[in-house]
């Protein structure tokens, strides 16, 4: 069936020391195992060592973010063909602290979806509500737009490099993680709207991972239940102790 994917999102932490360090804890951890796939995604500046320190591992690298355009004058940013050219696998697009912070929605997360594919870059799509969003009953909206606006125009052959992350924003680095139920509940909707949106074929094969406070104590419930195929992990994957024991949770 699906395999569990389970990301580490380091957003803004590390040095290349300590970045470099963790690489080689998880490279041995891992070792060939092929029962779950297993990524990280680094801050831009440590990618290219990470890569390097990984090849041969089965171990994924991604980007925490791609730019919405190609080339030319974006001072700052970085482009799809750029990460494809030093060895990424993938993007993560839409985390919520972009578009919080940063003001990104969804047209823009739709746009850089684009850019990844075209670039042949898999793609980590992240959706969520806030607290707000969630105590308002809103969360099945919210998501829904997400995901519909998010994947606007994506063509059919396409569908499979693309993972979809449910990370309600109340959860992240807050301590609070959603329960197995709630957040099973959210990711069984995702899955039938996509169904909706594509194709059963193509919704049984889409993995959806859980993110928010994913942590060892809790990986395990999380990853059990049926509709949750993996976990984005931020805090928590920034340590070989933590991380690990979350990687072999899904197994
Ligand atoms: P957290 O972050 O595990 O620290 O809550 C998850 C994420 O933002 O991807």
């Amino acid at each position: 069936m699906r395999k569990p994917y389970l990301a580490g999102n380091w957003k803004m932490n590390l040095e290349l020391k300590s970045a470099l360090g963790l690489a080689g804890a998880l490279r041995e951890h891992v070792g060939s195992r092929d029962d779950v796939d297993v990524a990280v995604a680094p801050p831009y500046v440590y990618l290219s060592e990470v890569i390097v320190a990984l090849e041969g591992s089965p171990i994924r690298v991604g980007a925490q973010d791609v730019c919405d355009r190609t080339q030319g004058a974006y001072t700052g940013e970085v482009s799809a063909v750029m990460l494809k050219d030093i060895g990424c696998d993938f993007s993560v697009i839409g985390h919520s602290e972009r578009r919080r912070l940063y003001g990104e929605g969804d047209e823009l997360c739709n746009t850089k979806v684009h850019r990844a594919l075209e670039a042949g870059l898999e793609i980590i799509l992240c959706v969520g509500e806030t607290l707000d969003e969630r105590e308002e009953g809103k969360t099945e909206t919210v998501v829904r737009r997400q995901l519909s606006e998010g994947m606007a125009g994506v063509p059919g052959d396409q569908l499979d490099k693309i993972t979809l992350a449910y990370e309600p924003v109340w959860a992240i680095g807050t301590g609070r993680t959603a329960t197995p139920e709630q957040a099973g509940e959210v990711h069984r909707y995702l899955r039938g709207m996509w169904a909706g949106l594509y194709n059963e074929q193509s919704a049984t094969r889409l993995r959806i991972q859980y993110g928010g406070s994913v942590k060892p104590s809790n990986a395990k419930e999380l990853l059990a239940i049926p509709d949750i195929d993996g976990a984005l992990v931020g805090g928590a994957a920034l340590t070989p102790e933590q991380f690990q024991p979350i990687i072999d949770s899904a197994s």
